[in-house]
């Protein structure tokens, strides 16, 4: 292999612990700090274009679906744009609408993988403007888009996709800001995004630098094989993606869904010493997560927490709490998303499973 694995075990953990470094490349020369500015050269010739759209599909497979779901609460946020991510093997298939003024953003690391290029192929045959979120520079979705944002995070080896998520996430918060700016986003607000967004890479050193304890709290909970992972608002897919990362390469069944979704019948999986999972940080649902936990906990669930720096109130509910930075709401899951990142890796390693190959499954999956 040619990237060397230096000081880390597996690929997975390197590219966790360089994410600081990775969104640092990924959001070089984008962010105007001074007038408060989003700089994406693929998009200049078609700012008009965008900030009229009527509608954005975002698609993508795995982890890409996961990024696609925080992309459309941000598209619905910041930019005011109605949004919604499908599957790509779905969309194809379900004889999509394309209206005037519709845009598709497909989500790939790899820009090979088979669902959601002819997801792509069919949106543009129906007339839709293609906007590619893709990593590998001149894949075949890059090239078959009207324009783009790479991620620029630098080649992922890892099947389980770490980095890649982060900067999908991280390119999906710029455009939204972008096309917010040319639409109802005033510039202040930008410049405050912009600005904490900034500050997300000192902040995810602080979290992996947590790795060892959030081992040791995995080591406690190892021998159980049902969890559960639930969050709500821009941590819904956070808490998707957490199952997902677990699923991949540790083998153990987790399932992650929106946290009040839980009663409506997940509750009665809820068993003496259960993993939950929540992320639970300071936001606008803050309270009805706790009521969550409350729930859980009466059943018996262990509760594993990600929550914001000295949030003394939620120890009270957890079992154990993963502290990280507060930022603003939108810019939540590009922080939360870490904890569970490395819980997974450890899980993994601790039932003794090939990291980086993980049994199964492919990097890039390019058969439909
Ligand atoms: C495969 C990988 C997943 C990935 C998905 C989409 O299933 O195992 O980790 O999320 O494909 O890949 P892409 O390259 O399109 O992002």
């Amino acid at each position: 292999d040619q990237i060397e694995l230096g000081p880390y075990p597996h690929y997975m953990l390197k590219e966790i612990m360089e994410q600081p470094e990775t969104l640092r490349t990924c959001l070089r020369g984008r962010i105007d700090r001074r007038d408060g500015r989003v700089i994406l050269g693929g998009l200049a010739q078609h700012t008009r274009l965008l900030a009229r759209a009527q509608r954005i599909i975002l698609t993508g497979q795995g982890t890409a679906f996961h990024a696609g779901l925080i992309g459309e609460y941000l598209l619905e946020d910041l930019a005011k744009i109605p949004a919604r991510v499908q599957y790509a093997s779905e969309f194809r298939y379900r004889n999509p609408i394309i209206e005037d003024g519709s845009i598709i953003i497909p989500i790939s690391q790899s820009g090979e993988t088979a669902d959601t290029l002819s997801a792509l192929r069919e949106a543009r045959d129906r007339g839709a403007f293609a906007l590619g979120v893709v990593n590998t520079v001149g894949s075949t979705i890059a090239r078959e888009t009207d324009a783009g944002v790479y991620l620029h995070v630098g080649p992922e080896i890892g099947v389980a996709s770490t980095k890649a998520f982060l900067g999908q996430v991280a390119v999906l918060t710029l455009i939204s800001l972008y096309v917010g700016r040319r639409r109802f986003l005033a510039e202040a607000d930008v410049a405050r995004y912009l600005e904490a967004l900034d500050q997300i890479p000192d902040h995810i050193n602080t979290i992996t630098q947590q790795s060892d304890r959030i081992r040791d709290v995995v080591e406690q909970v190892i021998d159980r094989d049902n969890w559960l992972f639930l969050g709500r608002g821009f941590n819904y897919p956070v808490a998707l993606e957490g199952a997902l990362k677990l699923k991949e390469i540790s083998y153990i069944h987790a399932e992650g869904m929106p946290a009040a979704e839980m009663k409506h019948g997940p509750i009665a999986l809820i068993d003496q010493g259960m993993p939950v999972v929540f992320v639970a940080t300071r936001g606008s649902q803050y309270e009805k997560v706790i009521s969550n936990i409350e729930e859980v906990r009466s059943r018996g669930g262990r509760i594993l927490a990600v929550a914001s720096e000295g949030d003394t109130n939620i120890a009270r509910y957890a079992d154990f709490v993963f502290e990280v930075p507060d930022v603003p709401e939108p810019l939540q899951p590009l922080v939360t998303v870490i904890p569970l990142q490395l819980l997974a890796y450890h899980a993994a390693v601790l039932r003794g499973h090939d990291v980086d190959k993980p049994r199964n499954l492919a990097k890039s999956v390019t058969v439909e």
